[in-house]
């Protein structure tokens, strides 16, 4: 056996024992302020918000001289009756709707689909969307 292998065995076998290592005391997590600027959608979700769009913009959003709803915020605030304004817009696009929205008659009709997402949504509690508001049409 050569004296560089006998070295490397050596020190192979005697090398320095396995320290003990300090226990690794992980610090507390800090509180960490909660970034809500992200997380709280007050808009209208963007598929709600194009049916919406629409078929209901052109008569209900702007200053139109029935009710107007722009906004998520208008349809979360009361109607007319006991009803948040949401639900009436549910109930009123029902196809068994006494008095159905859009009117009879007019230009256009939203597809079963999307009266369906509007109701299952106003159903959900309707919760908040990154789409923001309607516009306004003239
Ligand atoms: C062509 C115009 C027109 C379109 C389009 C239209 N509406 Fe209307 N809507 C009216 C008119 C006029 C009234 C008031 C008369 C009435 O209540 O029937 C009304 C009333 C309502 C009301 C009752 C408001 C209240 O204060 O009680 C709701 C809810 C409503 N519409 C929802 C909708 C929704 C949802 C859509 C779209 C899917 C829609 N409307 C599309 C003309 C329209």
């Amino acid at each position: 056996m050569n004296r560089a292998l006998w070295l490397t065995l050596f020190f192979a076998a005697c090398g320095p024992e396995q320290v003990e290592q300090p226990v690794q005391v992980t610090p507390a997590v800090e509180e960490q302020p909660v970034d809500t600027s992200m997380t709280e959608l007050t808009g209208f979700p963007c598929d709600v918000r194009e049916a919406l769009q629409a078929n209901c913009a052109s008569c209900h959003a702007g200053p139109t001289y029935v009710t107007h709803f722009n906004s998520r915020d208008d349809l979360l605030a009361p109607g007319r009756g006991t009803h948040q304004l949401g639900v009436e817009v549910a109930l009123r696009l029902r196809p068994d709707a006494a008095f159905p929205m859009p009117p009879v008659g007019a230009p256009q009709q939203p597809t079963l689909a999307e009266r369906q997402l509007i109701d299952g949504w106003v159903q959900a509690g309707m919760p908040g969307g990154a789409c923001g508001e309607l516009d306004d049409t003239p």
